[in-house]
């Protein structure tokens, strides 16, 4: 069959040729070609080039196989793809590295049958591999083909790489054949893989067919390539690559059905963003991360983390403030309705107001509000921002220790927020809201940053009209805010931060001033919260004193509001249940519904029954307190046992204590050795809480006394002070909290140090003074003689006996 003669066309002519038996192969690495078709190749295999030089030399003929790897160095039959095309070498270039330069032109299939020899190159045994073509499948294979050059003609068209004469070559070739081949040479986007397939296929219809399947693949990936195109060049004229790329993606999800709802969303955030009244770098920010949102698949984490953040800038009261107008008579009368008594407080708020009426510009001090629990520090900052019509936002501060809780956590973070000063104005929804810190000395500080220095921040005025939250990282403006902070001590409030704010003390209430509160304004909150109508309910002042008496032991009024809802509660079931008619609550109904009260001044004779217990004060950071100091003697040996959690300052003084009593023994019929063959063992109850300071000095001399002489201590009376070795009596703090704690507790004779006389007389209204005697004392001894009763048996302890002889004494009636 070898001696038959072909023809095959060329651009120049035609070429005659006779498929050998055996003809010189060489192997191709990735690339097939085609019969009828031209082609480059570059040959640099030393036995390839000999194997070119010898066939050049020749016939010139020879066969391309694909390798099946084109990695392969020697392949061997089974390396190489059973058809491949008799070659007939049309051009040949040496180059200077002794590589070649071929163009070659496929005739026709060939099959491999047997490899002849590998040296020194390849020759095998070939034959013919002629097309098959059935007549019953001519008229599929015409139909097919008229596809195939439509489908053609498109994709050249629509193919940035395909040159427009293609199409006019594919015109002029008849025979569905070598069409087929042609376009399959042609295709340069298609894989060498399918390439051989296309020649492996000596069956016509089945080229054909799919050819034409490729063919439409790859005419819809170019028909969205350059749909992508055309949006592309609509929207930017030329674009940078990044640009046009997010742009193809975009397209992309827009085919896939995913990008309208979102363009939608977009546009819907960035109407928002410019109805925000941002600032400009703020909103060129807002819109800078809208833009990078845009390109996201709604699908993507990054997504809601953008989306998020762009809500927050979004949410934030830019421009959004409440007119100001500072009426003082206003002002006033809304602090007097919602607050009794608390006048010091109340005057000095209204001048701090009167000052930023004058001086709007000028920033004032930040207000804070210091003392017990309940004294109506949080509800006095609140009255202000009504009074002012502002809008108001309390944080608490508490326990804070992680700067980023007022800072907020850097984007980066998964669930980032901002900090609580950016939550506050967006729950204030107002950028010039009153912003309560509560619990200012709360303030807590360890390896997760100090948040006090974040707060320092947020008040300085010179610094706070661009406060900057982690989590936003754009500036916003806290110079309208006014912060009002409160605080139970100053001591604790890191001092930077103390430097900056004007404390206002609120002292805890008397029981007069409680017995105010809770008429004017708790029983009637207490009958709304309940649900009741002023007109069920009614409690006589008789029933509210023995609440704040019997029921609470407190500084300020909130555990006297608790028991009060509770009186309310119980009324309200009644009503519900069926009984009718008004309530009126008299002290009985108070028993009846509280059950039985604990009167402290019992407590108090209770404890001090029998030597060795002495009442002393003590101020806390919740207000004054009474504390009782426990001594008892024992067998043992030149032993001081002190137990109460007390702190190194009160156990020196309770050394002092023993020491001076033991210098001054025989004075109270103590044998002065006693402390040879005794343990001395001081408590301080409470355990649990830990104390300190050296205000106990006289309480613990005065327990000691009792305990050694075996004389009890008056339990009517309470006393606090310090003491020196020498016996004198030093001045204390807290004068105040303390003689109101002691009033409290039902007692009605207090110790103190003389030079504390002027607290008494400065800080204490005649109302508070009223029902108390206070004895001031320069010495040890005078505490003794006022507070010791003479030795009786334990039992028959007379009631309220006087003391011996009453010392220096200033009634303050
Ligand atoms: N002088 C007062 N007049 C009226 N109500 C008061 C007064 N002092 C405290 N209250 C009320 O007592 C409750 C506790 O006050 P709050 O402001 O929470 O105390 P603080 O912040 O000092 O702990 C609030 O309901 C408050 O309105
Ligand atoms: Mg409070």
């Amino acid at each position: 069959m070898s001696d038959t003669t072909n023809r095959v066309q060329t651009g120049v002519g035609e070429r005659s040729y006779t498929v050998p038996a055996e003809v010189p192969i060489l192997p191709l690495r990735d690339t097939v070609l085609f019969p009828n078709s031209f082609m480059p190749l570059a040959v640099a295999r030393e036995s390839s080039v000999r194997l070119i030089d010898e066939a050049i030399a020749g016939g010139k003929l020879i066969g391309v196989f694909t390798q099946k790897d084109p990695t392969q160095e020697e392949p061997a039959q089974d390396d190489l793809h059973p058809i491949g095309t008799l070659t007939h070498i049309h051009k040949m270039f040496k180059l200077p590295d002794g590589s070649l330069r071929l163009i070659v032109q496929g005739l026709a299939r060939i099959r491999l049958v047997r490899i002849a020899d590998t040296r020194p190159y390849l020759r095998a045994e070939v034959v013919e591999a002629p097309e098959v073509t059935r007549d019953s499948d001519t008229v599929e294979i015409d139909a097919l083909q008229r596809n195939v050059r439509a489908n053609f003609q498109q994709v050249v068209q629509l193919s940035p790489v395909l040159s427009e004469d293609l199409t006019a070559l594919a015109a002029n070739i008849t025979g569905a054949g070598r069409l087929a081949d042609f376009i399959a040479s042609s295709l340069s986007t298609i894989g060498t893989n399918v390439k051989q397939e296309l020649l492996s296929m000596l069956d016509v219809r089945q080229r054909m067919a799919e050819l034409n399947r490729i063919l439409t693949k790859e005419l819809e990936v170019l028909e969205l390539g350059s749909k992508i195109q055309s949006q592309v060049q609509s929207e930017v004229g030329k674009s940078q690559r990044d640009y046009f790329l997010r742009e193809q993606m975009k397209a992309i999800q827009k085919e896939l059905g995913e990008g309208d709802d979102q363009a939608k969303e977009t546009e819907e955030l960035r109407q928002k963003i410019d109805a925000a009244g941002m600032p400009e770098d703020v909103k060129k920010e807002a819109l800078r991360e809208l833009d990078r949102l845009s390109k996201m698949p709604a699908a993507a984490a990054e997504y809601t983390v953008a989306r998020t953040y762009i809500d927050w800038l979004i949410a934030l009261p830019w421009n959004k403030r409440t007119e100001e107008a500072i009426d003082l008579a206003r002002a006033k009368s809304v602090l007097d309705a919602d607050h009794s008594g608390l006048e010091r407080a109340k005057d000095r708020i209204l001048e701090y107001l009167a000052v930023r009426k004058l001086k709007p510009d000028v920033k004032g001090p930040i207000l804070c509000f210091v003392g017990p629990p309940g004294v109506g520090k949080t509800s006095l900052a609140k009255s202000i921002a009504t009074s002012l019509g502002r809008k108001v936002v309390r944080v608490s501060l508490g326990g804070m220790r992680d700067e980023a809780e007022i800072r907020g956590h850097r984007r980066t973070y998964i669930g980032a927020l901002p900090g609580q000063i950016i939550q506050g104005l967006r729950r204030a929804e107002s950028r010039n809201p009153v912003f309560i810190l509560d619990e200012i000395d709360k303030l807590g500080t360890d390896f997760r940053g100090d948040p006090a220095s974040a707060l320092l921040e947020v008040l300085d005025p010179e610094q706070n009209n661009s406060f900057r939250d982690h989590y936003l990282d754009v500036p916003f403006d806290l110079s309208e805010v006014l912060f009002i902070t409160t605080a139970n001590v100053v001591d604790t409030i890191p001092g930077p931060l103390r430097d900056r704010m004007e404390v206002l003390e609120v002292p805890g209430y008397t029981e007069e001033e409680k017995l105010r509160i809770a008429r004017d304004h708790l029983v009637a909150r207490q009958i709304a919260n309940h649900g009741l109508a002023a007109a069920d309910v009614t409690f006589d002042d008789e029933a509210l004193s023995a609440i704040i008496r019997g029921y609470t032991r407190e500084a300020g009024v909130r555990n006297l509001e608790r028991e009060i809802g509770a009186i309310c509660r119980k009324i309200a079931r009644r009503l519900a249940e069926g009984q009718t008619g008004p309530a009126v609550v008299s002290r009985a109904v108070v028993e009846d519904l509280l059950g039985a009260p604990r009167h402290l001044d019992e407590e108090m004779k209770d404890r001090t029954k029998d030597p060795g217990v002495a009442i002393g004060l003590a101020w806390t950071p919740v207000g004054g307190d009474v504390l009782f100091v426990e001594a008892s003697r024992m067998a043992g040996g030149s032993q001081l046992t002190l137990t109460g959690q007390l702190g190194d300052v009160m156990k020196e003084s309770a050394r002092i204590a023993l020491s001076w009593f033991r210098a001054h023994a025989t004075r109270f019929g103590v044998d002065p050795q006693f402390y040879k063959d005794s343990e001395i063992h001081l408590h301080v109850p409470a355990g649990a809480i830990p104390k300190d300071g050296p205000s106990a000095g006289v309480t613990m001399v005065t327990a000691l006394a009792s305990a050694l002489s075996s004389r009890p201590v008056r339990s009517d009376v309470a006393m606090t002070g310090e003491i020196t070795l020498s016996g004198r009596v030093l001045p204390v703090g807290g004068i105040k909290e303390k003689v109101l704690a002691a009033k409290r507790a039902g007692i009605t004779t207090v110790i103190l140090p003389r030079q504390n006389a002027k607290n008494i007389r400065e800080d204490l209204t005649e109302e508070l003074r009223r029902g108390l005697t206070v004895y001031y004392v320069d010495e040890m001894d005078e505490v003794l003689k006022l507070a010791l009763l003479p030795a009786v048996p334990a039992g028959r302890l007379a009631e309220n006996p006087k003391p011996e002889e009453p010392p220096r004494r200033l009634s303050l009636a």
